[in-house]
């Protein structure tokens, strides 16, 4: 099987100074559920960021399912971010004066056309169909990721990206957020996940380590072992 997503010597500094990624080198296969651990400020963000399209490194290549995505131009890599990854930020990044159903269809917006339907669908999917016409302010914390989650799922993406998306949620929405993960790769997506919980990492196919924007090799677990060490 040819990796889905493959990273080279990955570096990325910001303002030529502050290092985020430090040639790190990954390869991640087809429906492969990755936990991304590691202690804050080791890069997993930045990581992410990369995959997303949403930011470019300093050095290195990302190739997704053999598209080069430096090679992009600027209105390509909008694109590829719409209709390829579905991202879950570490912050929610709700629009506060849109209610919970408009703030899925403005997603549906930038990709195609807006559909309520579509959008009240994948709002009931993450168990919050009654609650379509509140604002994020009148919501909980772990509603408000699941709104996220929604947002991230309606343009059906090959690739989800999720940036702790447990982190804020007591025990009962982390249950109700994993439960939906589970059915994500279940169905065959790509999934990147961070997390500082071992009890979450566990439930990937394989967890990866970052430190100081490198992979540490020891933590590479459960499956077969894919990834190359940069
Ligand atoms: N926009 C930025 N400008 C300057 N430095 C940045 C920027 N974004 C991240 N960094 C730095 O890059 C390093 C990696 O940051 P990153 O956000 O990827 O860490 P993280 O592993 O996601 O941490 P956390 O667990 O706290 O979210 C850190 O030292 C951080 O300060
Ligand atoms: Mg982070």
């Amino acid at each position: 099987m040819k990796p889905f997503i493959v990273l080279r010597d990955l570096t990325k500094d910001y303002n030529g100074k502050v290092r985020g990624l430090d040639g790190l080198c990954l390869e991640i296969y087809p429906g492969e559920w990755v936990a991304v651990m590691g202690p804050s400020g080791s890069g997993k963000t930045t990581l992410l960021n990369m995959i997303a399209a949403m930011d470019q490194p300093t050095a290195g290549s990302i190739y997704v399912n053999g598209v080069d995505l430096l090679s992009l131009t600027e209105e390509e890599r909008a694109r590829f971010r719409r209709e390829k990854a579905g991202l879950i930020f570490q912050q929610f990044h709700l629009i506060p004066y849109l209610t919970t159903i408009e703030n899925v269809m403005l997603a549906q917006y930038f990709h195609s056309m807006a559909d309520r339907e579509e959008a009240a669908h994948a709002l009931q999917e993450v168990g919050l169909g009654e609650r379509m016409r509140h604002y994020p302010s009148e919501l909980s914390g772990g509603e408000q990721q699941r709104v996220c989650i929604a947002r991230a799922l309606i343009n059906q993406p090959k690739i989800i990206l999720a940036d702790e998306p447990t982190g804020n949620l007591d025990a009962e929405n982390e249950k109700t957020v994993m439960g939906i993960f589970h059915r994500l790769h279940d169905a065959g997506h790509t999934l990147l996940f961070v997390t500082h919980d071992p009890q979450i990492g566990i439930q990937a196919d394989r967890t990866i380590e970052l430190e100081h924007g490198r992979i540490v090799p020891a933590l590479s677990t459960k499956g077969p072992v894919l990834s190359s060490f940069g």
